[in-house]
Protein backbone atom coordinates (compact mmCIF):
# COMPACT_ATOMS: atom_id res chain seq x y z
CA UNK A 1 0.00 0.00 0.00
CA UNK A 2 1.24 3.76 -0.92
CA UNK A 3 0.13 6.20 1.18
CA UNK A 4 0.97 9.83 1.93
CA UNK A 5 1.51 11.56 5.30
CA UNK A 6 1.42 15.17 6.80
CA UNK A 7 3.86 15.02 9.58
CA UNK A 8 3.27 18.40 11.85
CA UNK A 9 5.53 17.57 15.02
CA UNK A 10 4.43 21.16 16.23
CA UNK A 11 5.94 22.27 19.34
CA UNK A 12 7.48 20.93 22.82
CA UNK A 13 7.87 17.55 23.01
CA UNK A 14 6.11 17.25 19.70
CA UNK A 15 9.38 16.75 18.05
CA UNK A 16 11.25 14.24 19.62
CA UNK A 17 8.19 12.47 19.87
CA UNK A 18 7.29 12.17 16.59
CA UNK A 19 10.81 11.30 15.81
CA UNK A 20 10.30 7.96 17.72
CA UNK A 21 6.99 7.36 16.30
CA UNK A 22 8.67 7.71 12.34
CA UNK A 23 10.82 5.10 13.52
CA UNK A 24 8.49 3.09 14.20
CA UNK A 25 6.22 3.94 11.07
CA UNK A 26 9.21 2.83 8.82
CA UNK A 27 9.54 -0.43 10.75
CA UNK A 28 5.78 -0.96 9.99
CA UNK A 29 6.50 -0.20 6.35
CA UNK A 30 9.74 -2.28 5.97
CA UNK A 31 7.89 -5.41 8.23
CA UNK A 32 4.57 -5.67 5.88
CA UNK A 33 5.91 -4.12 2.67
CA UNK A 34 4.27 -0.86 2.60
CA UNK A 35 5.53 2.37 0.98
CA UNK A 36 4.58 5.64 3.49
CA UNK A 37 6.15 9.18 2.40
CA UNK A 38 5.77 11.27 4.89
CA UNK A 39 6.68 15.19 4.16
CA UNK A 40 6.70 17.25 7.50
CA UNK A 41 5.30 20.88 8.13
CA UNK A 42 5.28 23.66 10.51
CA UNK A 43 2.32 24.35 13.26
CA UNK A 44 2.09 26.39 15.92
CA UNK A 45 4.97 28.25 17.42
CA UNK A 46 7.50 26.63 15.02
CA UNK A 47 5.80 28.09 12.17
CA UNK A 48 5.70 31.20 13.51
CA UNK A 49 8.92 31.95 13.84
CA UNK A 50 8.99 31.52 10.50
CA UNK A 51 5.39 32.51 8.48
CA UNK A 52 4.23 34.78 11.14
CA UNK A 53 1.52 32.79 11.94
CA UNK A 54 0.37 29.43 13.77
CA UNK A 55 -1.03 27.85 10.90
CA UNK A 56 0.44 28.66 7.48
CA UNK A 57 -1.40 27.85 3.89
CA UNK A 58 2.14 25.96 3.09
CA UNK A 59 1.07 23.72 5.85
CA UNK A 60 -2.76 23.46 5.12
CA UNK A 61 -2.05 22.45 0.97
CA UNK A 62 0.27 19.72 2.79
CA UNK A 63 -2.42 18.46 4.76
CA UNK A 64 -4.88 18.60 1.78
CA UNK A 65 -2.82 16.53 -0.33
CA UNK A 66 -2.20 13.96 2.38
CA UNK A 67 -4.00 10.35 3.02
CA UNK A 68 -3.18 11.54 6.86
CA UNK A 69 -2.19 13.84 9.47
CA UNK A 70 -0.15 12.76 12.06
CA UNK A 71 0.33 15.88 14.13
CA UNK A 72 2.32 16.28 17.45
CA UNK A 73 1.64 18.90 20.01
CA UNK A 74 1.47 22.79 19.79
CA UNK A 75 1.70 25.34 22.45
CA UNK A 76 3.91 27.17 25.13
CA UNK A 77 5.34 27.42 28.13
CA UNK A 78 2.41 28.33 30.99
CA UNK A 79 4.16 31.32 31.57
CA UNK A 80 4.68 32.86 28.40
CA UNK A 81 0.89 31.92 26.88
CA UNK A 82 0.31 35.88 26.49
CA UNK A 83 3.34 36.30 24.21
CA UNK A 84 2.81 37.01 20.50
CA UNK A 85 4.52 33.81 19.63
CA UNK A 86 1.92 31.88 21.90
CA UNK A 87 -0.95 34.39 22.06
CA UNK A 88 -4.36 31.19 20.95
CA UNK A 89 -1.63 29.35 18.69
CA UNK A 90 -4.38 26.28 19.98
CA UNK A 91 -6.83 28.02 18.38
CA UNK A 92 -4.72 29.12 15.63
CA UNK A 93 -3.23 25.61 14.91
CA UNK A 94 -5.42 22.47 16.13
CA UNK A 95 -8.38 24.04 15.79
CA UNK A 96 -8.20 25.45 12.64
CA UNK A 97 -7.17 22.23 11.15
CA UNK A 98 -10.14 20.79 12.75
CA UNK A 99 -12.34 23.59 11.05
CA UNK A 100 -10.90 23.62 8.20
CA UNK A 101 -11.06 19.21 7.53
CA UNK A 102 -14.24 19.52 9.18
CA UNK A 103 -13.22 17.12 11.97
CA UNK A 104 -16.06 16.72 13.96
CA UNK A 105 -15.86 13.62 15.78
CA UNK A 106 -12.50 12.91 18.21
CA UNK A 107 -11.86 9.24 19.31
CA UNK A 108 -9.78 8.76 22.84
CA UNK A 109 -9.87 5.17 23.74
CA UNK A 110 -9.07 4.89 27.34
CA UNK A 111 -8.09 0.85 28.31
CA UNK A 112 -5.96 -0.64 31.41
CA UNK A 113 -3.88 -3.36 31.15
CA UNK A 114 -4.68 -5.75 34.34
CA UNK A 115 -0.65 -6.09 34.11
CA UNK A 116 -0.07 -2.46 33.69
CA UNK A 117 -1.88 -1.89 37.26
CA UNK A 118 0.68 -0.81 38.98
CA UNK A 119 1.30 2.60 37.24
CA UNK A 120 -2.38 3.56 36.88
CA UNK A 121 -3.71 6.05 40.19
CA UNK A 122 -6.60 3.41 40.55
CA UNK A 123 -7.31 0.86 43.25
CA UNK A 124 -6.31 -2.55 42.11
CA UNK A 125 -10.34 -3.29 42.98
CA UNK A 126 -11.38 -0.88 40.51
CA UNK A 127 -9.30 -2.30 37.65
CA UNK A 128 -10.34 -5.89 38.31
CA UNK A 129 -13.72 -4.95 37.10
CA UNK A 130 -12.14 -3.97 33.75
CA UNK A 131 -11.47 -0.51 32.31
CA UNK A 132 -12.09 -0.54 28.41
CA UNK A 133 -13.96 2.11 27.02
CA UNK A 134 -13.63 5.56 24.05
CA UNK A 135 -14.43 8.79 23.85
CA UNK A 136 -16.72 10.34 20.97
CA UNK A 137 -16.32 13.83 21.56
CA UNK A 138 -17.97 16.15 19.24
CA UNK A 139 -15.20 18.19 18.07
CA UNK A 140 -16.64 21.33 16.13
CA UNK A 141 -19.82 23.07 18.17
CA UNK A 142 -19.94 24.37 21.77
CA UNK A 143 -18.15 27.41 23.05
CA UNK A 144 -15.19 26.02 21.21
CA UNK A 145 -16.54 27.41 17.85
CA UNK A 146 -19.47 29.97 19.23
CA UNK A 147 -19.52 33.32 18.79
CA UNK A 148 -16.35 34.93 21.04
CA UNK A 149 -16.09 38.25 22.29
CA UNK A 150 -14.67 40.61 24.79
CA UNK A 151 -15.78 44.18 25.64
CA UNK A 152 -16.33 46.75 28.30
CA UNK A 153 -20.04 46.31 29.59
CA UNK A 154 -22.35 49.28 30.57
CA UNK A 155 -20.75 49.50 34.31
CA UNK A 156 -17.40 49.65 32.48
CA UNK A 157 -15.73 46.71 33.48
CA UNK A 158 -13.81 44.10 30.90
CA UNK A 159 -16.09 41.45 30.18
CA UNK A 160 -15.70 38.38 28.12
CA UNK A 161 -18.05 35.60 26.63
CA UNK A 162 -18.21 32.49 24.54
CA UNK A 163 -21.42 31.48 23.07
CA UNK A 164 -21.85 27.55 23.57
CA UNK A 165 -23.99 26.59 20.54
CA UNK A 166 -25.15 22.92 18.95
CA UNK A 167 -26.97 22.64 16.08
CA UNK A 168 -29.75 19.57 15.79
CA UNK A 169 -26.76 18.50 12.70
CA UNK A 170 -23.75 18.57 14.99
CA UNK A 171 -25.30 16.54 17.50
CA UNK A 172 -27.22 13.65 15.33
CA UNK A 173 -23.93 13.19 13.39
CA UNK A 174 -21.98 12.43 16.51
CA UNK A 175 -24.34 10.47 18.09
CA UNK A 176 -24.69 7.93 15.03
CA UNK A 177 -20.24 7.63 14.71
CA UNK A 178 -21.41 6.90 18.64
CA UNK A 179 -23.40 4.06 18.11
CA UNK A 180 -21.49 2.56 15.20
CA UNK A 181 -19.00 2.42 17.60
CA UNK A 182 -20.53 0.72 20.36
CA UNK A 183 -22.02 -1.77 17.57
CA UNK A 184 -18.44 -2.63 17.52
CA UNK A 185 -18.02 -3.19 21.00
CA UNK A 186 -20.15 -3.64 23.95
CA UNK A 187 -23.30 -2.16 22.59
CA UNK A 188 -23.63 0.25 25.30
CA UNK A 189 -23.44 4.56 24.58
CA UNK A 190 -23.51 6.79 27.53
CA UNK A 191 -24.24 10.13 26.47
CA UNK A 192 -22.93 12.93 28.56
CA UNK A 193 -24.69 16.43 29.18
CA UNK A 194 -25.73 19.17 31.49
CA UNK A 195 -29.49 18.77 30.42
CA UNK A 196 -30.36 19.96 33.83
CA UNK A 197 -29.59 23.30 33.28
CA UNK A 198 -28.03 23.91 29.74
CA UNK A 199 -30.68 24.69 26.61
CA UNK A 200 -28.07 22.94 24.12
CA UNK A 201 -27.65 20.20 26.14
CA UNK A 202 -31.69 19.80 26.51
CA UNK A 203 -30.88 19.59 22.55
CA UNK A 204 -27.98 17.33 22.63
CA UNK A 205 -29.88 15.09 24.82
CA UNK A 206 -33.48 15.12 22.89
CA UNK A 207 -31.43 14.52 19.45
CA UNK A 208 -29.54 11.37 20.72
CA UNK A 209 -32.36 9.83 22.32
CA UNK A 210 -34.23 10.54 18.55
CA UNK A 211 -31.11 8.80 16.54
CA UNK A 212 -30.90 6.05 19.19
CA UNK A 213 -34.29 4.66 17.50
CA UNK A 214 -32.03 3.89 14.66
CA UNK A 215 -29.75 1.63 17.15
CA UNK A 216 -32.43 0.30 19.45
CA UNK A 217 -29.87 -2.76 19.57
CA UNK A 218 -27.13 -0.60 21.74
CA UNK A 219 -27.79 0.51 25.27
CA UNK A 220 -28.27 3.83 25.87
CA UNK A 221 -27.96 5.78 29.21
CA UNK A 222 -28.14 9.84 29.42
CA UNK A 223 -25.79 10.99 32.20
CA UNK A 224 -24.97 14.34 33.91
CA UNK A 225 -21.56 15.44 33.37
CA UNK A 226 -20.77 16.68 37.18
CA UNK A 227 -21.94 12.67 38.09
CA UNK A 228 -19.44 11.31 34.80
CA UNK A 229 -16.32 12.67 36.45
CA UNK A 230 -17.47 11.02 39.55
CA UNK A 231 -18.19 7.81 37.87
CA UNK A 232 -15.31 7.62 36.01
CA UNK A 233 -12.92 7.27 38.88
CA UNK A 234 -15.97 5.75 41.05
CA UNK A 235 -16.30 2.74 38.56
CA UNK A 236 -14.80 3.16 35.28
CA UNK A 237 -15.83 -0.42 34.30
CA UNK A 238 -19.59 1.13 33.89
CA UNK A 239 -18.31 2.74 30.59
CA UNK A 240 -18.29 1.52 26.65
CA UNK A 241 -18.80 4.43 24.53
CA UNK A 242 -19.24 7.89 25.66
CA UNK A 243 -20.16 10.30 23.37
CA UNK A 244 -20.22 13.96 24.78
CA UNK A 245 -19.92 17.81 23.54
CA UNK A 246 -16.71 19.46 22.49
CA UNK A 247 -16.17 21.33 26.34
CA UNK A 248 -17.49 18.44 28.31
CA UNK A 249 -15.01 15.86 26.24
CA UNK A 250 -12.47 17.61 26.86
CA UNK A 251 -12.04 17.72 30.63
CA UNK A 252 -13.61 14.02 30.66
CA UNK A 253 -11.09 12.81 28.39
CA UNK A 254 -8.44 14.02 30.14
CA UNK A 255 -9.48 12.54 33.82
CA UNK A 256 -10.16 8.79 31.92
CA UNK A 257 -6.88 8.97 29.78
CA UNK A 258 -4.94 9.62 33.13
CA UNK A 259 -6.72 6.05 34.53
CA UNK A 260 -3.94 4.40 32.76
CA UNK A 261 -1.61 5.91 34.37
CA UNK A 262 -0.50 8.98 32.44
CA UNK A 263 -1.46 11.28 29.35
CA UNK A 264 1.84 9.88 27.53
CA UNK A 265 0.23 6.78 27.00
CA UNK A 266 -3.23 7.22 24.73
CA UNK A 267 -3.80 8.47 21.11
CA UNK A 268 -6.54 10.45 19.97
CA UNK A 269 -8.08 9.87 16.27
CA UNK A 270 -9.94 12.94 14.87
CA UNK A 271 -12.54 12.47 11.73
CA UNK A 272 -14.80 13.87 9.32
CA UNK A 273 -17.65 12.24 7.72
CA UNK A 274 -15.18 11.39 4.50
CA UNK A 275 -13.42 9.37 6.53
CA UNK A 276 -10.10 11.51 6.35
CA UNK A 277 -8.30 11.67 9.65
CA UNK A 278 -5.38 13.56 12.24
CA UNK A 279 -3.80 11.83 15.09
CA UNK A 280 -2.09 13.33 18.06
CA UNK A 281 -1.21 12.35 21.55
CA UNK A 282 -3.91 14.49 23.34
CA UNK A 283 -0.81 15.38 25.85
CA UNK A 284 0.15 18.82 25.22
CA UNK A 285 3.46 20.39 24.01
CA UNK A 286 4.96 19.53 28.05
CA UNK A 287 7.38 22.23 27.27
CA UNK A 288 8.24 21.82 30.71
CA UNK A 289 10.61 18.93 30.24
CA UNK A 290 10.98 19.43 25.92
CA UNK A 291 14.60 18.96 25.07
CA UNK A 292 15.18 16.82 27.61
CA UNK A 293 14.75 13.76 25.84
CA UNK A 294 12.60 12.34 28.89
CA UNK A 295 9.30 12.47 27.38
CA UNK A 296 6.89 9.22 26.65
CA UNK A 297 6.31 8.40 22.73
CA UNK A 298 3.96 5.66 23.79
CA UNK A 299 1.20 8.52 22.94
CA UNK A 300 2.79 9.51 19.72
CA UNK A 301 3.37 5.73 18.62
CA UNK A 302 -0.59 4.75 19.53
CA UNK A 303 -1.36 7.61 17.39
CA UNK A 304 0.47 5.95 14.33
CA UNK A 305 -1.42 2.50 15.25
CA UNK A 306 -5.06 4.58 14.96
CA UNK A 307 -4.00 5.89 11.52
CA UNK A 308 -2.65 2.64 10.42
CA UNK A 309 -6.51 1.29 11.59
CA UNK A 310 -8.66 4.39 10.66
CA UNK A 311 -7.02 5.88 7.51
CA UNK A 312 -5.46 2.66 6.00
CA UNK A 313 -7.72 0.05 7.14
CA UNK A 314 -4.33 -1.81 8.18
CA UNK A 315 -5.68 -3.51 11.40
CA UNK A 316 -2.88 -6.33 11.39
CA UNK A 317 -0.35 -3.35 11.41
CA UNK A 318 -2.23 -1.25 14.11
CA UNK A 319 -2.56 -4.04 15.94
CA UNK A 320 1.35 -5.37 15.55
CA UNK A 321 2.21 -1.64 16.78
CA UNK A 322 -0.18 -1.82 20.03
CA UNK A 323 1.01 -5.42 21.04
CA UNK A 324 4.57 -3.79 20.39
CA UNK A 325 4.15 -1.22 23.02
CA UNK A 326 2.55 -3.63 25.13
CA UNK A 327 4.65 -5.98 25.24
CA UNK A 328 7.82 -3.04 25.61
CA UNK A 329 5.22 -2.23 28.90
CA UNK A 330 4.71 -5.14 30.32
CA UNK A 331 8.46 -5.66 30.67
CA UNK A 332 8.61 -3.29 32.83
CA UNK A 333 9.68 0.08 30.32
CA UNK A 334 9.20 3.23 32.10
CA UNK A 335 9.58 6.73 31.05
CA UNK A 336 9.55 9.08 34.15
CA UNK A 337 5.75 10.16 33.98
CA UNK A 338 4.77 6.39 34.50
CA UNK A 339 8.02 5.30 36.69
CA UNK A 340 7.25 8.28 38.99
CA UNK A 341 3.32 7.48 38.78
CA UNK A 342 4.20 3.89 40.48
CA UNK A 343 6.94 4.98 43.12
CA UNK A 344 4.22 7.84 44.07
CA UNK A 345 0.85 5.60 44.38
CA UNK A 346 2.86 2.29 45.43
CA UNK A 347 3.80 2.88 48.55
CA UNK A 348 6.09 -0.23 49.95
CA UNK A 349 6.00 -1.62 46.33
CA UNK A 350 7.74 1.26 45.15
CA UNK A 351 9.08 0.41 41.33
CA UNK A 352 6.76 -2.27 41.80
CA UNK A 353 7.30 -4.98 38.55
CA UNK A 354 10.50 -5.89 39.83
CA UNK A 355 11.58 -5.98 36.74
CA UNK A 356 10.40 -1.69 36.09
CA UNK A 357 13.31 -0.16 34.18
CA UNK A 358 13.51 4.06 33.99
CA UNK A 359 13.96 4.80 30.22
CA UNK A 360 14.66 7.64 28.16
CA UNK A 361 12.30 8.61 25.04
CA UNK A 362 14.58 7.17 22.60
CA UNK A 363 14.56 3.68 24.81
CA UNK A 364 11.22 2.72 25.20
CA UNK A 365 11.17 3.20 21.24
CA UNK A 366 13.83 1.10 21.06
CA UNK A 367 11.98 -1.07 23.26
CA UNK A 368 8.92 -1.16 21.05
CA UNK A 369 11.19 -1.37 17.91
CA UNK A 370 12.81 -4.93 19.36
CA UNK A 371 9.29 -6.59 20.15
CA UNK A 372 7.79 -4.96 16.30
CA UNK A 373 10.72 -7.01 15.38
CA UNK A 374 9.60 -10.25 16.22
CA UNK A 375 5.63 -10.21 16.38
CA UNK A 376 5.77 -14.18 16.51
CA UNK A 377 6.98 -13.44 20.08
CA UNK A 378 4.13 -10.82 21.36
C1 LIG B 1 -7.32 18.59 23.09
C2 LIG B 1 -6.63 19.87 23.46
C3 LIG B 1 -7.18 20.99 22.60
C4 LIG B 1 -8.66 21.12 22.90
C5 LIG B 1 -6.47 22.34 22.78
C6 LIG B 1 -4.98 22.21 22.54
C7 LIG B 1 -7.06 23.41 21.91
O1 LIG B 1 -6.74 20.14 24.81
O2 LIG B 1 -7.22 18.17 21.93
O3 LIG B 1 -7.98 18.01 23.96
O4 LIG B 1 -9.06 21.80 23.84
O5 LIG B 1 -9.44 20.52 22.17
MG1 LIG C 1 -7.70 18.60 25.90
Amino acid sequence: MEKKIAVLPGDGIGEEVMAQALRVLTAVEKLFGHKFTTTHGLAGGAAFDKYGVHMPEETLKLCQASDAILFGSVGGPVADVLLPKWKNCEANSILNLRKTFKFNANFRPVKILPELQDISPLKAEVIERGVDMVFVRELLGDAYFGEKKTFIDENGRRKATDLSVYDEDQVASVAHVAFKTARLRRNKVTSVDKANVLENSKLWRTVVTEVHEQYKDVQLEHMLVDNCAMQLIRDPSQFDVVVTTNMFGDILSDAAAVLPGSLGLLASASLNSEGFGLYEPPGGSAQDIAGTGTANPVAQILSVAMMLRYSFNLEKEAQAVEKAVEAALKGGCRTRDIFKQAKAGAGEAAGTAPTSKLVNCQEMADEILTHLKQPVLV
